[in-house]
């Protein structure tokens, strides 16, 4: 078992009858739906939310109940993957290109809960190019403004060479920092640009990290 997996199917303990369940994305969640759908299966009765096409995907694919989030009054618990995470619990995610729908999902949510290989923890973010999801009309504009502030964007591409397009329709510069001073400012800064319709910086947007690790054991960050 990795890390991944580990802390995918330990998310499981804290999903309880007639919850309405925010899905993240990605591989580690993988390993949730997996664990999830095996409950479902079995009985138990819960509603989820994604917050992707490939996670709507897997989800019909194991019959787990779905509703969107305009159909649905309060999410009681989110579980989500992240890039990287500090001891803060401040985080990077939207390596897979979710994070619009990722962060909707975790502003509706009561709680919200991370799922991550070890590897993700880090002292600073940053190392992780940082994902912000840009408007199509108008991303070069973006691209020359963040190039001008020393934030080194590159337009995220498809192995076929075209660019990167969201569930939402946009494009992805992923900024190239290495390294975060200041998360909380720095996300107040890019809430401000015109054209940047979100990023993937989300400052103590999480209550508890469940980390794994290779020889399978689960630690908690919280
Ligand atoms: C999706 O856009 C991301 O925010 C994921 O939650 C994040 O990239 C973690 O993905 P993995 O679990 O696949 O590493």
């Amino acid at each position: 078992m990795d890390g991944k997996e580990a802390a995918g199917r330990k998310a499981i303990d804290e999903i309880h009858e007639g919850m309405t369940v925010g899905l993240g994305t990605g591989s580690t969640v993988y390993y949730f739906l997996e664990a999830l759908a095996e409950k479902v299966s079995a009985g138990l009765s819960i509603t989820g939310v994604t917050t992707s096409q490939r996670t709507a995907e897997l989800a019909g694919k194991w019959h787990i109940p779905l509703q969107s989030l305009n159909n649905v009054e309060r999410i009681d618990l989110t579980i989500d993957g992240a890039d990287e995470v500090d001891p803060s619990l401040n985080g990077i995610k939207g390596g897979g290109g979710a994070l619009l729908y990722e962060k909707l999902v975790a502003k509706a949510s009561e709680k919200r809960i991370w799922i991550v290989d070890s590897k993700k923890v880090v002292k600073k973010l940053g190392a992780f190019p940082l994902p912000i999801e840009v408007v199509p009309f108008g991303w070069k504009q973006v691209e020359a403004f963040m190039t001008e502030k020393g934030y080194r964007p590159r337009l995220r591409q498809t192995p076929g060479g075209q660019p990167f397009v969201t569930d939402a329709h946009h494009y992805i510069l992923d900024l190239h920092l290495d390294f975060i001073g200041n998360p909380k400012a720095l996300a107040d800064e890019l809430d401000h640009v015109t054209g940047i319709v979100e990023h993937g910086l989300f400052v103590s947007m999480t209550d508890k990290v469940l980390i794994g690790y290779s020889d399978g054991h689960v630690g908690t960050l919280a």
